[in-house]
């Protein structure tokens, strides 16, 4: 089996190096020297470059460096995916959309038309992340206080009606949070392939929903057995519902020709963390399993990188050079792939990579690193045969 790649695509701004880390891309941070696609001339005044256009050009770096598509985050921060999604179908040929979304927030027969309208308008490159929230103040931002298990129980209808009325001409279905009746798709919008559904969720709750409707189980890296073990669970659950179940991780990499590089830079980034940064990174509240398993290898107090060093080659302090999961890997281009390897290894099927700025490590990581994997190097001399 072909292992699929996604990049990132930043849609909440982009640091301008892994070594300086208050430093952004983009409009989402002030007009600086040196700053990229902020948007405004010196003088302040708009220049008509917007971030979309910076956000094509990682798309297109990462379409042309081997990467299948890319994952569109969806925070309070962040631009909506939905919209941005459609736009970057317009700069790139094959690129694939994976739409982070919390089903709650959309009605589910919309979603659908939506999406099947995406579908037929991008030659089917739509792509799901299910994401079912982490609770909160950023569940109520979004006006959202369902618990955390509820919000699983609406994911699992939610998907239950998208599937429904995509496949069926007459669609009944009588749930706790939704009721539809003779529901269904056109035809010309029903003859769309539903997108890929990859799902992201650490908790029992979503295991549980995973098995019965994800394509893909997507967790952030974690340290390799207890990744394995989260596998395992998930692989047996859908299993007992009689299905087989893909397995992906989503992971940041400094990858670097020498180990001696790559380590410089994160010695660097990890000096220029300030104290601010420090504090807000320690997290918000939040009902979230799998940000609780990140938090458990979170810095607290380090004083030093080298603390952080989970095992060789893994570091435990990406959180603080950017938000999100603690966890990613750090080496030569050789040791980074024999990282992606270990994990294929281990049983993920497919990965959505990261790097700082993703622009640049897109072409990196895809020209450096993804031809040293094991299996693709297998695949090409099959090829060559
Ligand atoms: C790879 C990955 C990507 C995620 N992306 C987002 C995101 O874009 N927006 C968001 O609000 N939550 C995101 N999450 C959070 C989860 O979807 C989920 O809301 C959270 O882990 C709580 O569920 P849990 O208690 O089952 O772990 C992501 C999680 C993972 C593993």
């Amino acid at each position: 089996m072909s292992i699929d790649f996604y990049w990132r695509l930043p849609t909440h701004g982009c640091h301008a190096s892994v070594r300086r880390g208050s430093y952004d891309r983009g409009d989402w941070s002030p007009l600086a020297p040196g700053n990229q696609a902020p948007g405004l001339t010196a003088d302040g005044e708009d220049d008509g470059y917007r971030y979309i256009d910076h956000l094509a050009e990682i798309a297109k770096a990462a379409e042309v460096s081997g990467f299948i598509g890319g994952l569109i985050p969806s925070f309070p921060n962040t631009d909506d995916p939905w919209v941005i999604s459609p736009l970057l179908a317009r700069e790139t040929k094959s690129f694939r959309f994976m739409i982070a979304f919390q089903p709650g927030f959309l009605n589910p027969v919309q979603a659908a038309r939506l999406s099947a309208s995406l579908q037929r308008a991008t030659g089917g490159r739509t792509v799901y992340n299910i994401i079912t929230g982490g609770g909160g103040p950023s569940q109520l931002w979004w006006g959202d206080s369902f618990s955390h298990d509820d919000r699983y129980g609406r994911t699992t209808e939610f998907l239950d009606v998208l599937k429904g009325v995509w496949k069926d001409q007459d669609f009944s279905y009588d749930g706790r949070f939704y009721k539809v009746e003779h529901g269904g798709l056109p035809p010309l919008l029903g003859r769309e392939e539903i997108p890929e559904i990859w799902f992201s969720g650490s908790s029992d709750a979503a295991l549980q929903s995973a098995a019965k409707h994800a394509d893909y189980y997507l967790s952030w890296l974690e340290p390799f057995d207890q990744l394995t073990d989260k596998f395992a669970r998930v692989k047996e659950r859908t299993a007992a519902l009689g299905g087989e179940q893909k397995c992906a991780v989503r992971v940041d990499l400094v990858a670097r020709a020498t180990e001696e590089e790559a380590w410089r830079d994160i010695r660097i980034g990890f000096e220029n963390v300030s104290d601010e940064t420090r504090a807000r990174w320690r997290g918000q509240p939040t009902d979230s399993v799998g940000a609780a398993r990140q938090a458990a290898l979170k810095p607290t107090e380090a004083k030093r990188y080298e603390e952080l060093i989970v095992a060789p080659n893994l570091w435990g302090g990406f959180n603080l050079l950017r938000g999100g999961p603690a966890l990613g890997i750090v080496g030569s281009y050789e040791q980074c792939a024999a990282k992606l390897d270990e994990l294929i290894a281990r049983g993920t099927d497919a990965f959505i990579l990261a790097g700082t700025p993703h622009l640049e490590e897109a072409y990196r990581v895809g020209e450096e690193v993804l031809p040293l994997l094991g299996r693709k190097a297998e695949t090409l001399l099959q090829a060559a045969e």
